[in-house]
C-alpha cells in the first residue's frame, strides 16, 4: 500500500507532525509539500493520504480549502491539523468540521489534531485587536508544542489510520 504526506506549514509546527506521520508509516511512502503537488488529482496514484495544514482565521487555509475540494472520490485520506487555541473549543473545531465539508468526497478514515506554538509576529499582531484578546490568550499556553508526546501521538495515529485503510483494501 502507498502512502503519502502532505503538508501546508508556515512556521514549521504542522511540517514536525508531517515528518512524523511519515516516519511512522512503512515504505513505500513519499512526504511533499502541498506546493509540490500541482493538481489534487495526481494523489490518485495512492492509496492512502494524509492531509495537514495549520489554523488560520479560524479556518483552512485557502490553498488547502481548494486541494480538499479537488480531491479524487472515494480517495483513503487522514486529515491532521495544528493551532494554537485550545483542543476542543470552537476556534479550532470549526476548522477541522470545516475541511471534512470541503473534503466530503474523499473517504476520511480519521483526523488528528495538536496545539502549535504561535510564532511571535502572529501574537504581536493579534494582541493589538481587541477581538483576538481571547484567542491570544489561549495561544500562550500552545507554547512548547507540538512536544514529543504530540508527535508520539501523531507516530500513532497514523499506524493506526494505515491498518484502518489495509483493513478495507
Ligand atoms: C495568520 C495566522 C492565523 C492564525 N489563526 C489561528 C486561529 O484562528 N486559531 C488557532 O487556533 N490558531 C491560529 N493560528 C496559530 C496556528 O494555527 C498555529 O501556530 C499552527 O501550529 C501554525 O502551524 P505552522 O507552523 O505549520 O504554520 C494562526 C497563526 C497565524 C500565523
Amino acid at each position: 500500500m502507498k502512502s503519502l504526506v502532505i503538508y501546508f506549514s508556515q512556521t514549521g509546527n504542522t511540517k514536525k507532525v508531517a515528518e512524523a506521520i511519515y516516519e511512522a508509516l512503512p515504505q513505500p511512502k513519499e512526504l511533499k509539500k502541498l506546493d509540490e503537488i500541482k493538481e489534487a488529482k495526481s494523489v490518485a496514484d495512492y492509496d492512502l493520504v494524509f492531509i495537514g495544514f495549520p489554523v488560520h482565521s479560524h479556518s483552512v487555509p485557502y490553498r488547502v480549502e481548494n486541494f480538499l475540494r479537488q480531491l479524487p472520490p472515494g480517495q483513503k485520506i487522514a486529515i491532521f491539523m495544528t493551532h494554537g487555541s485550545i483542543p476542543g473549543t470552537r476556534l479550532s473545531r470549526e476548522a477541522l468540521e470545516e475541511a471534512l465539508i470541503l473534503a466530503g468526497k474523499a473517504r476520511v478514515l480519521g483526523t488528528f489534531t495538536s496545539r502549535g506554538q504561535v510564532s511571535p509576529e502572529a501574537m504581536e499582531i493579534f494582541s493589538r485587536s481587541p477581538e483576538h484578546e481571547l484567542w491570544t490568550e489561549m495561544a500562550v499556553t500552545a507554547r512548547h508544542h507540538p512536544d514529543q508526546n504530540d508527535l508520539d501521538d501523531a507516530r500513532s495515529f497514523a499506524r493506526w489510520i494505515f491498518s484502518l485503510a489495509a483493513q478495507s483494501e
